[in-house]
């Protein structure tokens, strides 16, 4: 057979295994639907209206048992005990008439029992491979216990460092937010949901809850549905399609209306153009805060607003069980409506294969804390970690004796960070335990001064001089206590609490070399704390092995590779802050900052233009920056065409070469301008990135699609059009340097 023949052979066989492979699936998942149908065919309205109802676990409370034998609950959350999970199912499947089997859910963050960081740290590695890996093992163990339901991921975008859920997500940016959901839904779901050790993925808050008016949790949102449909929306279109099997309402209002009440979002965008046929599920009584949102009159009504917009289950608000089957009766809610938010149910149930194993096998239950889970949270917490300055202290070489001062320096709780709710805090290993074992305790003095992150107290601060006087350097490790994020945790002085600046000032004092690290839940105003340390390292909340990784980072074993995903303000009041933002008609120039400002001057003496008098503009560091304990170069960039069509497609390269001295990680990113639109475009916009590892005077090539079908924006109609036009583009270290090369998209 000559070549040509075999190939031709091979597409055809390709061709036909994708024919068959469709076909099988096709046929499945219309076998499932006719099982749906005969389930709900055989289904009392109140077993229907039951499968609708999500409550939190109460063990086996005889109340319990009773709902679940008549069927009036379909998933239970927070149960985390699989034998329990399997008595619970045991009277679902044999003691309630049709034997539909519970979900049992848990907000898995980011790790089960081995925490990983938070997810802000997640995506500060910009490494999917490891972020979906660390889903991986978030869903083996939360699975080993019978959750096979996460909430996660948040891919709310944030913009406002002051909300606490910032350090939920991936950031400010909706092409980094994606690319980390995607990363995560495949880790949680894998490429069967049906299979042991799978959970299902669960995209929220739908949506634009990460806008909350002041950076304060559960307010309002008031967003222009073009600035919806380009920033906030992408991550969750993305996140329908790659098939995440559930979705979560948020707590906001979006112009005047609730999520959990909003047929727009659930019903037009979601269903209808999306074409999603996965679950969604209200926020945590979020169907009952419709009252005091000031949009229902009561619970009843909440009911109907809830059903009517198209969210299948009612989390906590007992609306649904209360009041839906009045609502059929009364003609309010059609049961073809209740037909429909049932049959997403029974069809999550069935793609999780609960039907053929609805138990947690026990030879398998509690499978926690493997080898490779513990080293995959060590390198995802290095990679997560944030070179903001090294004038050469760092790695630590020589140094004898190190002074290990500050409050997240032996805190096996706050590391953790938010969210961990299934931490054993006994298993997180702090910087304190891993450094002296390495080194042993006699070259690591150690008094953290200041016991916990809030602490003002001034003779903890005289307590840490006194032993840094003895050392040959002084690592100060600080930050933010775990309970200063998260939900309902948001503050308006992004600053480092208690008196850590204090103390840091009086080990400054001493003249010994400090190195200081921050452990946080969101980016922090550091800009004087950095300014003084000799060496700064940001980690979000780190998890489990936080510890280790500050351990090997230190002492040179690890390089940190971290990229902010978020931008840090110079000031706290600098917010909201985000690379992406609009140039003005008049962008900063000629800054006259306020201590320069002669006395009496004129109102328009320090200029016209787009600053702060205090803070000046832009962030004091950018998106996406972070050093490294080597440099990197990067080469001229250059482009494969200089124009294309608006359906056409550049590729962009640069090569990159590692001229320090260490094997190091480095993240290329690809940002793009659109000079001038029919609507303002942003300064910038990430576009893509790819993370490399070079060893010393190694170059790679980095090469980027950049297709025109990507660079479009919504126009007022709220159409998608790619613009003819000019366009800046950028491969570079982090969002606010390279030099930009030009090309067009040609009509
Ligand atoms: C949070 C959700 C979470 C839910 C269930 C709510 O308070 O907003 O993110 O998944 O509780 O615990």
């Amino acid at each position: 057979m000559n070549e040509r023949n075999m190939t031709q052979r091979v597409v055809l066989f390709c061709l036909f295994l994708t024919l068959a492979i469709g076909y099988i699936i096709a046929a499945d998942n219309a076998a499932v639907e006719q099982r749906i149908d005969a389930i709900i065919s055989q289904m009392t309205l109140q077993e229907k209206i039951g499968q609708l109802n999500q409550q939190t676990g109460q063990g086996t409370s005889e109340g319990m048992i009773k709902q679940i034998k008549s069927g009036t609950i379909g998933s239970i959350l927070n149960e985390t005990d699989p034998e329990v999970v399997n008595r619970l199912q045991h009277y679902a499947v044999e003691n309630s008439r049709l034997h539909i089997p519970l979900i049992f859910a848990r907000d898995v963050i980011h790790g089960f029992r081995t925490i990983f960081p938070i997810p802000l740290g997640q995506a500060a590695t910009w490494n999917p491979a490891l972020v979906e890996e660390g889903a991986r093992i978030a869903a083996r163990e939360a699975a080993s216990t019978g959750i096979r339901w996460t909430f996660s991921p948040m891919v709310d975008i944030s913009r406002d460092a002051r909300w606490g859920r910032c350090a939920e997500s991936s950031g400010e940016d909706p092409y980094l937010t994606e690319q980390m959901a995607l990363a995560m839904i495949h880790g949680y779901q894998g490429d069967d949901l049906s299979q042991p050790g799978t959970m299902a993925a669960c995209a929220k808050h739908f949506a634009c809850y990460g806008a909350s008016e002041s950076g304060k949790d559960y307010n309002t949102t008031w967003i222009p549905e073009v600035l919806m449909r380009d920033v906030y929306l992408p991550p969750f279109e993305a996140a329908a399609k790659a098939g995440c099997a559930t979705f979560m309402c948020s707590f906001n209002d979006i112009n005047g209306v609730p999520s959990s009440g909003n047929s727009h979002l659930n019903r037009d965008i979601l269903r209808g153009e999306w074409g999603y046929n996965g679950v969604l599920v209200s926020d945590w009584g979020s169907i009952q805060q419709m009252i005091p949102h000031g949009f229902c009159s009561d619970l009843k009504d909440a009911a109907m607003k809830g059903a009517t917009a198209g969210v299948d289950i009612d989390m906590e608000s007992y609306a649904y069980v209360q009041h839906l089957e009045q609502l059929v009766s009364d003609g309010k809610v059609a049961e073809t409506v209740i037909d429909e938010m049932v049959r997403n149910v029974l069809r999550l149930k069935f793609r999780l294969g609960l039907f053929d194993n609805p138990y947690v096998d026990m030879k398998h239950a509690n499978e926690f804390y493997a080898p490779e889970s513990l080293e995959a949270a060590a390198k995802t917490a290095v990679e997560s970690a944030i070179l903001l300055k090294n004038n050469g202290l760092l790695p630590l070489r020589g140094a004898k004796k190190i002074a290990l001062v500050g409050p997240m320096s032996n805190d096996k709780h706050n590391q953790a960070g938010t969210w961990s709710f299934d931490l054993e805090k006994e298993r997180c290993v702090t910087p304190y335990e891993a450094l002296t074992a390495v080194l042993g305790k006699e070259n690591v003095i150690f008094e953290e001064g200041l016991t916990y992150s809030r602490d003002k107290n001034a003779e903890g601060i005289d307590k840490a001089v006194a032993i840094a006087r003895d050392a040959d350097v002084i690592v100060m490790i600080g930050g933010e206590e775990a309970v200063l994020s998260g939900e309902a945790h948001c503050r308006v002085n992004t600053t480092l609490p208690g008196a850590q600046t204090e103390m840091l000032r009086a080990l400054k004092a001493t003249g010994k070399p400090v190195v200081l690290i921050v452990m946080s839940g969101r980016p922090l105003a550091i800009v004087d704390e950095v300014e003084m340390a000799d060496a700064t390292i940001f980690m979000f909340h780190p998890g489990t092995m936080g510890g280790e990784a500050v351990a090997r980072m230190l002492l040179g074993k690890a390089v940190p590779s971290g990229k902010l995903p978020m931008s840090m303000p110079r000031m706290s009041g600098q917010t909201p802050l985000y690379y992406s933002h609009k140039n003005t008609g008049r962008p900063a120039s000629d800054m006259v900052l306020i201590d320069d400002i002669a006395l009496e001057a004129g109102q328009t003496s320090t200029g016209c233009t787009s600053y702060y008098l205090d803070a000046g503009d832009g962030a004091a560091f950018p998106f996406g920056y972070g050093l490294s304990y080597s440099t990197f170069e990067y080469g001229p960039v250059t482009l494969s065409a200089d124009n294309m069509g608006t359906d056409g497609e550049i590729i962009a390269s640069c090569t990159i070469t590692n001229t320090g001295k260490y094997e190091a990680a480095e993240v290329a990113q690809l940002y793009v301008r659109d000079l001038v639109g029919s609507l303002i475009r942003p300064v910038k916009e990430l576009k893509g990135f790819e993370k490399l590892t070079l060893r010393p005077g190694e170059s790679k090539t980095v090469k980027f699609s950049v297709k025109a079908c990507d660079l479009g924006f919504h126009t007022l109609d709220l159409k998608k059009i790619v613009e003819p036009g000019e366009f800046h583009l950028w491969i570079a270290g982090d969002s606010a340097s390279g030099t930009p090369i030009t090309f067009n998209i040609t009509e």
